[in-house]
């Protein structure tokens, strides 16, 4: 399918991990890619690597608990392309740790980044897709909302709220519109390492190591949700390593 050569998509949390390797493909496939993420010369780095294999990207540091930092992030995708195809809403943390912990801080920011961060990311591109008749929302949530395990309830609780308001979007959206979910299961990132709790972060470390997939799995379940025809809608993709309980 050549649905995914033009498409302009705009990613957040695309310095590292899911989101790098989602704008290494879609750029590959021939979309022109705009980046967002807090860490400028990573971000610099990354669009270097894309230019240098003939891609098309722009870039802006973005922190996603910044409603106008997202904003600009769409903006830019007008100013530089004209159009927003694609709007994915991957930035997320995952400071996972028992409820007695009381870690209240860790808690306020995943509902920061990953509730608030994916709600201003559907604010600022929802009136765009509107008036140009087109457009898809990937939300990227997690196995961790479909199976729910101890020292998860927060983390699982703000991508599940994600995957409510995805629910209510897709409803909303009507015809024109696509809104996708994607539930990844372990994926080998760096995504343990902004975790508080040294002996959860030290479990987590081991069990991704022994069963983790790559982040290309993930890319390629997000490519396959843009590259149908504009009248299929992928509400939800689950990957998990086959290992995976
Ligand atoms: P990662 O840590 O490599 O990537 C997360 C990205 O989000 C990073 O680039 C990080 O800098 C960015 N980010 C964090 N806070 C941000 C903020 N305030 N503003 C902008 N960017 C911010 O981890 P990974 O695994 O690539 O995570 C991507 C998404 O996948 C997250 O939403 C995560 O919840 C989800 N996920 C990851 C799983 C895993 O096992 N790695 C499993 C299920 C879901």
């Amino acid at each position: 399918m050549e649905n995914i050569t033009g498409k302009v998509v705009a990613i957040t949390g695309a310095s590292s991990g899911i989101g790098e390797a989602t704008a290494l493909l879609l750029a590959e496939r021939g979309a022109t890619v705009v980046l967002g993420a807090r860490r400028a010369a990573r971000l610099e780095a990354l669009a270097e690597r894309i230019t240098a294999t003939g891609g098309q990207v722009a870039y802006i540091p973005t922190d996603v608990t910044q409603r106008a930092d997202v904003a600009n992030l769409v903006q830019l995708a007008l100013d530089q392309y004209g159009q927003l195809d694609v709007l994915v809403n991957n930035a997320g943390i995952g400071l996972i740790s028992a409820l007695d912990d009381l870690r209240v801080e860790d808690w306020e920011q995943m509902i920061d980044v990953n509730l608030k961060g994916t709600l201003y990311g559907i604010a600022a591109a929802l009136p765009i897709f509107r008036r140009q008749g087109f457009g898809q929302f990937v939300n990227v949530v997690s196995t961790a909302g479909l199976k729910v395990v101890p020292l998860q309830s927060v983390y699982a609780g703000t991508k599940n709220a994600v995957r409510t308001i995805s629910e209510g979007l897709r409803q909303e959206a009507g015809a024109k519109l696509r809104v996708t979910l994607i539930s990844p299961g372990f994926i080998h990132t760096d995504f343990a390492e902004a975790m508080t709790n040294p002996e959860v972060k030290a479990q987590i470390l081991s069990t991704r190591d022994q069963l983790a997939i790559s982040p290309e799995a993930i890319a390629r379940a997000i490519v396959f949700a843009i590259e149908q025809p504009a009248d299929v809608d992928v509400n939800e993709v689950v990957v998990r390593p086959t290992a995976q309980g």
